[in-house]
């Protein structure tokens, strides 16, 4: 973010409250086992654990911060006693171009994919394992 002068300055600090990110997983699993589990946390939250069904949606919203970065990981389960795990880094304004971005993840058999601000979903995750 540049802010440069301080009219512009004091705009940024005016609309902080209005800047805010969004983040949505769906439970795109099709197998016998399809609940989702979804716990997520930043440095600040806790959103505590959150089950959906195949289909279902799980999202919050939160202010993005200017100077502190936004940073939130979500741990997600599923399968026979949520046998299969992972662990995403489900929004970091450091690498997000903007700010207020819409953050989806789309949750399937074969992996975790993701879409930034409505584009393409892309394959990012893999489930027991591959922590990127
Ligand atoms: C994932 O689930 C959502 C919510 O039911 C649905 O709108 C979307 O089309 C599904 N996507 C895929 C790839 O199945
Ligand atoms: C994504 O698409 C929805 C509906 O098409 C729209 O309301 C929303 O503003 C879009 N979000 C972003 C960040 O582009």
């Amino acid at each position: 973010m540049n802010c440069v002068g301080i009219s512009v300055i004091v705009i940024c600090l005016l609309t902080e409250n209005a800047i805010g990110g969004s983040v949505f997983i769906y439970n795109n699993l099709s197998g016998k086992n399809n609940l989702l589990k979804v716990h997520c946390k930043s440095g600040d939250n806790d959103e505590g654990y959150h089950v959906r069904r195949r289909g279902g949606l799980y999202h919050f919203s939160f202010s993005d911060h200017i100077m502190d970065k936004t940073h939130i990981w979500c741990h997600l389960w599923q399968g026979f006693r949520y046998e299969h795990y992972v662990v995403i880094v489900a929004y970091d304004a450091g690498t997000l171009r903007a700010s207020s971005n819409w953050v989806r993840w789309s949750v399937r058999d074969y992996g975790v994919y993701q879409s930034i601000n409505n584009e393409t979903f892309q394959f990012r995750y893999n489930w027991d394992g591959e922590f990127t």
